[in-house]
């Protein structure tokens, strides 16, 4: 099946999905986080996107729709729990199905999608199970509430603080765990994946023993693995011990911490990010929640994407001299080129955030952060001043290297932020203002230079193909982003999603004959968005499938990018207001009596717009040198050509259907 475009990765049967999105009500969703007002056919709200405080948020049951005037978001209401809650697709289908008690009905998939999924649906179960072992152990047993929990209290971990992370212990005998699991019939294969069980003289044996277990967990708070403390000090074995890589456990994805600080990220719009499981839960203990661990490694892209999802502004905060730091700042590069405002504080005197906000309490904390805060790329710079030392050629491509940062900040509304850079930067290089600027404005140039390469060949290619239309395809000033040809392959992928299914003749229906003239007419290479293009593959896929597409059948898509594209389409849509048609009933002619026409019509432009490329080529081709005889046949196919092009332009002008 043709669906580049759109992963089938969800477990949830189309049948089910089908069942909840006919149970969606876009007003009660959106209605249980913003209040909302009735105006005329739609609602009205405060936009829950960004702060405002005349409304400018609306929900229109109709399309199944919210747009917000004021920041331009705009979705279904999957898209918006996506969004507000940070959801994935499935969770947020998985949340409407409890909402309106729809069973899930998992969908059948291949036999390796099978396995794997069962290998992490087992894992998940066989952490949850471990990690009530592990906290019952802490909590309920003598060895545990001796050994471990007066170890965590003695450290200032409160009670309350242990449960709400679901920290535990396991004991120093050699399989406490191990022969708890056996005991309750657990698979001794999936015991070794998770990595809490190894095989030692041929006997499952535990492999976190005597540590304290910090469970790490997911988005929705399932346990993907451990990070397991040593408790004894003196030993040779690693503080840490973590989950070996599995079906679940992905390190490169994991920020731990993550699933008890969202909405505090949210909230305060920063995430802070530390080293240490045991900085996160300090942290969270002395109330500052918005916080997540990396685990001391540099940032991957998913993890950036992970922060990015929540806010724009990250805050590293490190000791001062760990190792940890160097780690850290290599990920920034990403972290700065995908738009995040990185700072960085240093906990002073080789304490670490734990320790630290053990020592001057969550108020001065807070103080020496805010007070504290170093701009990311201000430090990296004076930190790399630092290395190059007396080197000016070391030096010398500091300085490029600083102006190129720098001039990947241009968005017009950080124009100041982007001066400030220049002149504090050029202060620590000790090199002129003017001279740095310039160097920056290179930069931007030849980046420019590049886009704009790029884009003049874009041009050049769609002036090549304009074809003189007649007529006016549309005069919507929401519609002048798009010059006419693509205006006319939206609305031709418009009818197809609105009028699909109904009659185009005694034969064939509206879907039907639209494939039958992309065929032949060859849409693959007419039309020139690729992803319009797609969708109609998509459609065409469902469709021949015996499945009855319509709009809204891709705009709940698990693609966003498919979904917007719908909501989009569906918004370009010419609407007659209510009051017209009060006043007109009867009278006036909507879209859905004139659809065939509008199929006609739109059909007819790219076929014209065929014919013109096809009379292009030609008269290409007649450039060339010739026999008289090859010249004839181009002359004929020309007038040919110029027929048809007469023919569809009056067909155009006249065509009446009823
Ligand atoms: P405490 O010393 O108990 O306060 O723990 P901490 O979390 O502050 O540890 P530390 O500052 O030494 O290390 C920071 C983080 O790096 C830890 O939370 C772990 O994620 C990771 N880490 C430290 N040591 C090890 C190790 O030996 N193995 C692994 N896999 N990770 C480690
Ligand atoms: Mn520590």
């Amino acid at each position: 099946m043709p669906c580049s475009i759109v992963h089938l990765q969800s477990m949830i049967s189309q049948n089910t999905i089908q069942q909840i999105l006919s149970r969606i009500d876009v007003v009660e969703i959106v209605g249980s986080y913003v209040k909302l007002k009735k105006r005329g056919a739609n609602y009205l709200g405060l936009c829950p996107f960004h702060n405002e405080k005349t409304p400018s948020f609306t929900v229109s049951p109709a399309k199944e729709i919210y747009k917000c005037f004021g920041c331009g978001k705009s979705g279904n209401s999957i898209g918006f729990l996506m969004d507000l809650e940070k959801y994935s697709y499935v969770e947020a289908l998985r949340w409407l199905a409890n909402k309106y008690n729809v069973e899930i009905e998992e969908t059948e998939t291949s036999p390796e999608q099978k396995i794997q999924q069962q290998a992490a649906d087992s894992l998940y179960i066989i952490n949850s199970f471990a990690q009530k072992f592990f906290s019952d152990y802490l909590l309920n047993t003598e060895e545990g509430k001796d050994i471990g929990l007066s170890y965590l209290k003695e450290r200032g971990f409160t009670e309350e603080t242990v449960k709400k992370f679901q920290i535990g212990f396991n004991p120093e005998a050699r399989d406490a765990f191990a022969s708890a699991a056996m005991n309750a019939q657990y698979n001794l294969e999936l015991l070794q994946k998770s990595g809490l069980v190894t095989v030692r003289d041929e006997r499952p044996t535990d492999n976190y023993r005597g540590r304290i277990i910090f469970p790490i967990h997911n988005q929705s708070g399932k346990v993907l693995g451990f990070g397991a403390r040593i408790l004894k000090t003196n030993d040779r074995a690693p503080k840490y011990i973590n989950t070996p890589e599995n079906e679940i456990y992905v390190k490169s994805k994991i920020l731990y911490g993550s699933y008890f600080a969202r909405q505090a990220i949210d909230k305060a719009d920063e995430c802070l990010l530390v080293e240490g499981y045991t900085d996160v839960v300090s942290l969270h203990q002395a109330g500052i929640e918005n916080v997540v661990a990396s685990g001391g490694t540099s940032l991957t892209p998913d993890q950036l994407r992970l922060v990015k999802k929540y806010t724009d502004n990250l805050t590293i905060i490190y000791d001062g001299d760990s190792a940890g730091i160097k780690a850290a700042l290599r990920g920034m590069d990403l972290a700065f080129e995908a738009g995040l405002n990185v700072k960085l504080v240093l906990i002073p005197d080789n304490e670490d955030p734990d320790s630290y906000v053990n020592k001057v309490g969550a108020a001065a904390f807070r103080e020496f952060i805010a007070a504290n805060k170093k701009d990311f790329i201000l430090f990296q710079l004076s930190v790399s001043l630092k290395d190059a030392g007396a080197d000016s050629s070391k030096k010398s491509a500091l300085v490029n290297q600083v102006a190129e940062t720098i001039s990947k900040i241009n968005k017009a509304e950080d124009f100041t932020r982007q001066q400030d850079y220049i002149q504090q930067c050029a202060e620590l290089l000790r090199i002129e203002e003017g001279g740095l600027h310039t160097l920056v404005n290179k930069f931007i140039r030849e980046r420019i230079n590049k886009e704009e390469n790029k884009q003049s060949r874009e041009e050049a290619d769609a002036a090549f193909n304009q074809s003189q239309q007649p007529g006016d395809a549309a005069d919507d000033n929401n519609l002048l982003l798009f010059n006419k040809d693509e205006l006319q392959e939206r609305a031709m992928v418009r009818c197809l999603l609105e009028f699909g299914l109904k009659q185009w003749n005694e034969e064939q229906t509206v879907a039907q004959h639209i494939f039958t003239e992309a065929e032949a007419n060859n849409f693959d290479e007419l039309i020139d968005n690729k992803k319009l293009l797609e969708l109609m593959k998509f459609f065409k896929a469902s469709y021949d499938e015996g499945l009855e597409p319509t709009a809204k059948t891709f705009l709940y898509n698990e693609n966003l990018e498919l979904s917007t594209l719908v909501v989009n389409l569906m918004d370009d849509q010419h609407e007659i207001s209510p009051n017209w048609k009060e006043v007109f009933e009867g009278k006036i002619n909507t879209r859905e009596d004139l659809y065939k026409e509008e199929v006609f019509s739109c059909l007819n432009y790219l076929k014209l717009r065929k014919i013109k490329r096809l009379m292009d080529e030609n008269q290409r081709d007649l450039e060339k040198h010739h026999t008289s005889e090859e010249q004839m046949v181009l002359l004929q196919v020309h007038q040919h050509l110029k027929k048809a092009e007469i023919e569809l332009t009056q067909q155009l002008g006249t065509v009446i259907f009823r």
